[in-house]
């Protein structure tokens, strides 16, 4: 469902099943949201309240847990996803120059999805392939001693 906004009707769906799941367990809170993000491509603010209810937390407990994480996305992912570590192995070859670049060249912002839907790029905090650093994953697919180049082209290999 990447790309495009679930409906009410969806959420309130996707919430259910995620929830009943984990048999409505508020300490599996964080589980809970990666599935419903998995589920819907994000976790819509809408769907906050809703988990609270179910899970008998309140929403400042919810809001906190996705608010803290960044693994949560707030809004729909692009077509492809960009993971860019920038942690400090990575920092130390280059990740941070790398990141300005790619993200300018194609006119996005850390964090955030271009425009047209095309890509999101996101930051990341070791994708434990430290060794082979600036490491990066595309689409989920590990990549390492990554350049703004090497990035690109496998942009537009996902794209396709
Ligand atoms: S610091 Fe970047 S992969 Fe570990």
């Amino acid at each position: 469902m990447n790309e495009e906004r679930a409906s009410a009707s969806e959420i309130e769906g996707a919430v259910e099943t995620v929830c009943g799941r984990h048999g409505n367990t508020p300490s599996e809170l964080i589980e809970i949201l990666h599935d419903l993000q998995d589920m819907l491509g994000y976790v819509p603010e809408s769907a906050l309240p809703v988990l609270a209810k179910k899970l008998n937390l309140s929403r400042a407990e919810v809001h906190g847990v996705v608010s803290f994480y960044h693994d949560f996305r707030h809004n729909p992912a692009g077509r492809v996803t960009v993971k860019i570590c920038s942690a400090e192995a990575c920092q130390s070859m280059g990740a941070l120059p790398l990141i300005e670049e790619f993200c300018r060249r194609n006119g996005v912002t850390m964090g955030e999805t271009k425009g047209d839907g095309s890509l999101t790029v996101e930051p990341v905090y070791c994708l434990g392939n430290c060794a082979l650093s600036p490491a990066a994953e595309v689409n989920g697919r590990p990549m390492a001693r990554v350049d703004a180049a090497k990035l690109d082209a496998a942009v537009k290999e996902a794209l396709v």
